[in-house]
């Protein structure tokens, strides 16, 4: 099975809302992160992804009903696990819903999700968004107590927190790249699904490539970077070629 792309677009709505956030009404509103999606999708993104914070930064409510509208692959929402957000979730019922840490704070989410911590307030969650025919996804550090526990609240899937080992130089590099081949073998072993996403760039992605059972990389801030010089169909096109060379699990990996 091929790695998926799937393209978080969560930054075009940045851009817009570095200008339009107070007049959101106004006909002069640019970059629409609809369109946006809409032109990945054609230079080869398997799926978008877009997340929903609670302080509406970038993305807003509409944006994720539209997004679910117009988009001919698969919308995966990242979400944290609030009662309002999942309100919304339930409404658009997106192919994938992708739960996440969240704090007001950061400025993008820095660590993974808390699955030991946080189990009480995961199970209800988890079990509404299946009831509802959404796919689950648990954004977690390759630590071996969180995935156990992500296999334990019965989520199809995890995304390996990526942001460590793209983050990572000299001698702390191999190491968090082992630890993202040991938490995939264990995540596999486990029965999980495997995603992997957060500060993947053009230059560390075919480091994945010793991971195991990946099945989509999502990834936005450095396509959308490179957008700014290539445009986003040539920005998507050359990411979808390096996941492309990921070794196929049929070709015995
Ligand atoms: N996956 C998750 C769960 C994320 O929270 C983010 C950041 O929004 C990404 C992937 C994409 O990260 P980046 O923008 O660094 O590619």
């Amino acid at each position: 099975m091929p790695l998926r792309l799937g393209v978080n677009i969560d930054h075009a709505a940045t851009l817009r809302q570095a200008r339009y956030a107070r007049d959101p009404e106004s006909a002069l509103i640019e970059p629409d992160p609809v369109a946006a999606a809409l032109v990945a999708e054609k230079a080869g993104a398997d799926g978008i992804t877009a997340h929903l914070r609670e302080d509406r930064r970038h993305i807003q409510d509409r944006d994720i009903f539209r997004l679910k509208e117009a988009i001919g692959t698969k919308l995966n929402l990242e979400m944290g696990n609030s009662a309002d957000i999942l309100a919304i979730a339930l409404k658009v019922r997106p192919h994938d819903a992708c739960l996440v840490p969240e704090n007001r704070h950061e400025v993008t989410t820095e660590g993974g999700l808390d699955c030991l911590a946080h189990r009480a307030a995961l199970v209800p969650t988890i079990r509404q968004l299946q009831e509802h025919g959404i796919v689950v996804s648990l954004f977690i550090d390759p630590e071996p107590d969180q995935i156990r526990a992500a296999a334990d609240l019965g989520a199809e899937y995890i995304e390996l927190h990526t942001g460590a080992f793209a983050n990572a130089v000299g001698d702390a590099r191999p190491h968090e790249l082992q630890r993202l081949i040991d938490g995939a073998a264990l995540a596999g072993s486990s029965g999980l699904r495997i995603n992997a996403g957060h500060g993947l760039n053009y230059d560390n992605v075919r480091e994945l490539d010793a991971v195991p059972h990946l099945e989509e990389l999502n990834i936005g801030h450095a396509i959308m970077a490179r957008a700014l010089f290539t445009g986003l169909p040539a920005a998507v096109a050359a990411m979808k070629i390096l996941c492309g060379a990921y070794p196929d699990g049929s070709r015995g990996r």
